[in-house]
């Protein structure tokens, strides 16, 4: 048996919020290894790269996710008791009733909702001096992902509870005031949400058959009960926060267009089928996920190393999409490696990975990968707009990060 290298420090937390994304990959490079082993808010830990580390990562049988996320982050981005904790029978049955919200026509029906909003915005837009995409496109996917929910919403309503569902994932890699915004967003949205369910099981709201709303408070966990109010609403804020926080990478995508023009002529003409291919680079090439964390179950061995039950183990997810074995030349921006792309369910994981019915990967990739491609095609074909000078760069030990200025555009008209 051969030892895990070990990062020589009392507590790796502080270097893991300093250095955010390169964390992991910079310990990988020092000690020549797809693994090892730190401590993390004063308890050992193992850090593992690449799809190979994935492939074990996601083994259900090896690893489980009850007791693996800190409690920070149930407070603020997860909420407590939510399927990201659960294992088992009781978490497939709970992934099922996400997986049910993803059929084609469900996926259609939000594309048509988001699509009109888009439209909506785009008027709006013209008329403001300039436009912040950042703010605007968590309003704008806020109003379509609760319509699409059957979560009514007030206009009024839009950029307070936009900005709570921003604020939760924005808490993910802070501290102090960043937090607690996070958290206090949170308790908001709950409240917010549980009266929403409690109103539409008496029937004092109505809301469609087959929407998330009506679903997760109707669905019934393994022993026939209803889901407890408190974990629905956590539950129903798993599908509005997630959809908000695309805004993140509709603001890389905009960025992209910047950075490398080129491909904004290439998507417009639609030739050459690129704009899946470049939504899917966006994934891989700018950060947003940096890692995800899961319990050994029982002990096991991975190349020569034993690997204890109970550890806590963080998979590199940034890391493993510019792993130099997987791609070349990662830190170029070319969505062309995706046309005809042979990818395995482990070495692209930008929202996690392994297989999304038995395991934990993101229940909402469609939903990504959908309104990605629409928003890509808002900004090349339905409008015009320019960019002025402004700081657009954006950091990597900033968990999650995004352009500093939150991309600004100015002279938005409709095409
Ligand atoms: C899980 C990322 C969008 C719903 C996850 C995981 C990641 C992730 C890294 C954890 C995978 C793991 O634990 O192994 C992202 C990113 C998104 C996104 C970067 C882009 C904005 C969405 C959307 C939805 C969604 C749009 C819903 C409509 C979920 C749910 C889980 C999850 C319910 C928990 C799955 C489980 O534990 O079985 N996501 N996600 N996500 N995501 Fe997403």
């Amino acid at each position: 048996m051969a030892n895990i290298p070990i990062d020589k420090s009392i507590d790796s937390t502080i270097a893991l919020l300093q250095e955010g994304y390169l964390f992991i990959p910079n310990r990988c490079r020092k000690y020549g290894s797809d693994i090892f082993m730190t401590r993390l808010m004063f308890k050992p830990a193992i850090c593992i790269s690449g799809a190979e580390a994935a492939a074990v990562f996601y083994d259900v049988e090896k690893f489980k996710r009850k007791g693996a996320t800190p409690k920070r982050v149930q407070k603020t981005l997860f909420g407590q008791k939510g399927v990201q904790t659960l294992d088992n029978a009781a978490h497939r049955k709970r992934k099922e009733m996400f997986m049910s919200q993803m059929s084609p026509e469900n996926l259609h029906r939000l594309s048509d909702i988001t699509a009109h909003v888009w439209k909506d915005y785009v008027i709006r837009w013209e008329r403001q001096k300039e436009v912040v995409l950042f703010d605007e496109v968590q309003a704008l996917l806020c109003r379509a992902v609760c319509e699409w929910s059957g979560v009514p919403l007030k206009e009024g309503e839009v950029r307070l509870r936009a900005k709570d569902f921003g604020a939760m994932v924005d808490a993910f890699g802070g501290v102090g005031w960043r937090w607690w915004r996070g958290r206090l967003a949170r308790i908001r949205a709950e409240k917010w949400i549980g009266s929403i369910i409690e109103n539409i099981r008496k029937g004092k709201m109505q809301t469609d058959k087959g929407t998330a709303a009506h679903v997760i408070a109707f669905h019934r966990e393994l022993d026939g009960t209803f889901l407890d109010q408190k974990v629905a609403a956590v539950e129903l804020i798993n599908i509005l926060r997630p959809t908000v926080a695309i805004a993140t990478y509709i603001t890389f995508c905009a960025l992209a267009l910047q950075q490398y023009p080129q491909y904004r002529d290439k998507l417009k003409s639609g030739a050459a089928n690129l704009t899946e291919p470049f939504v899917q680079e966006v994934r891989r090439f700018y950060p947003f996920a940096p890692m995800v964390g899961a319990q050994v179950r029982k002990q096991f061995t991975w190349r020569n190393y034993t690997i204890k039950e109970g550890m806590l183990v963080l998979l590199d997810l940034y890391g493993t999409n510019h792993d130099p074995r997987q791609w070349q030349n990662p830190e170029e921006f070319n969505p062309e490696r995706f046309v005809n792309w042979n990818g395995t369910p482990f070495n692209f994981i930008p929202q996690g990975g392994g297989h999304h019915l038995s395991g934990h990967r993101c229940a909402g990739e469609w939903v990504t990968i959908q309104t990605m491609k629409q928003a890509v095609e808002f900004l090349v074909s339905h409008m015009q707009y320019e960019v002025p000078a402004q700081d657009l760069s954006f950091s990597l030990s900033r968990m999650p990060t995004f352009p500093e200025s939150k991309f600004i555009i100015t002279n938005v008209k409709p095409v």
